[in-house]
């Protein structure tokens, strides 16, 4: 199946294309903000940290386009690692290649399903886990806190469980979360973004403006 439009970074790169073709159904069912613009987004974000940061771009680049399959089945990363390798072999992706993206894929997330997560063992893991969380960050990371918020029917505001809760609970906290200094960099505007976002949002709120 031809992956759904994308002119951004790794569009025309043949590799890339097949995975995102061979993927791109299984993120169809999301709506949830963890579609296949995501995985791409964090290709795109993933593969230039990782040319900064002396990382492997092409490992880093099939990692981001797979890593949140499981989201959709409904399992921890770790549990769709056979359905990820199925998916890779589909695609033709070299062996090594595809051994190399396990590692990244089963610990990039570590805060919606293990109390003890695995930390990042490899740069293309560490690259990875960055660049899904700078998704989470800025403008982007705005659109997709409501997305999920109204996914899973979250009040717009309350005392809890609310996507402005989210924000302080998660979002504030990733620019300090960052394992490579790249994405440290990528992170500040992105943060100075939440804030300001923020602030407004609460003096919105109250009716002051
Ligand atoms: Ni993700």
């Amino acid at each position: 199946m031809d992956p759904p439009e994308w002119a951004g970074p790794g569009a025309d790169h043949p590799l890339f294309r097949r995975v995102a073709g061979a993927v791109c159904e299984q993120y169809d069912r999301d709506s949830s903000g963890h579609d296949m613009s995501h995985a791409w987004r964090v290709l795109a974000l993933g593969t230039r940290i990782a040319d900064a940061e002396g990382a492997d771009a092409t490992v880093v680049g099939v990692a981001a386009l797979v890593h949140d399959l499981h989201r959709a089945m409904g399992v921890a990363p770790r549990e769709s690692l056979s359905a990820v390798e199925a998916a890779l072999d589909a695609a033709g992706v070299p062996d090594e290649i595809a051994a190399a993206v396990r590692h990244p894929v089963a610990v990039h997330d570590d805060y919606s399903w293990e109390d003890d997560p695995a930390s990042p063992d490899t740069a293309e893991a560490a690259v990875l886990r960055d660049a899904d969380n700078l998704d989470a960050m800025g403008a982007v990371g705005v659109a997709r806190t409501f997305a999920f918020a109204g996914a899973t029917g979250q009040p717009f505001r309350a005392a809890e469980n609310t996507p402005i809760q989210h924000f302080h609970d998660k979002l504030l906290r990733l620019r300090g979360e960052m394992h490579t200094e790249a994405a440290r960099e990528l992170a500040e505007e992105r943060h100075a973004f939440l804030e300001t976002f923020l602030d407004r949002f609460e003096r919105e709120h109250r009716g002051e403006r």
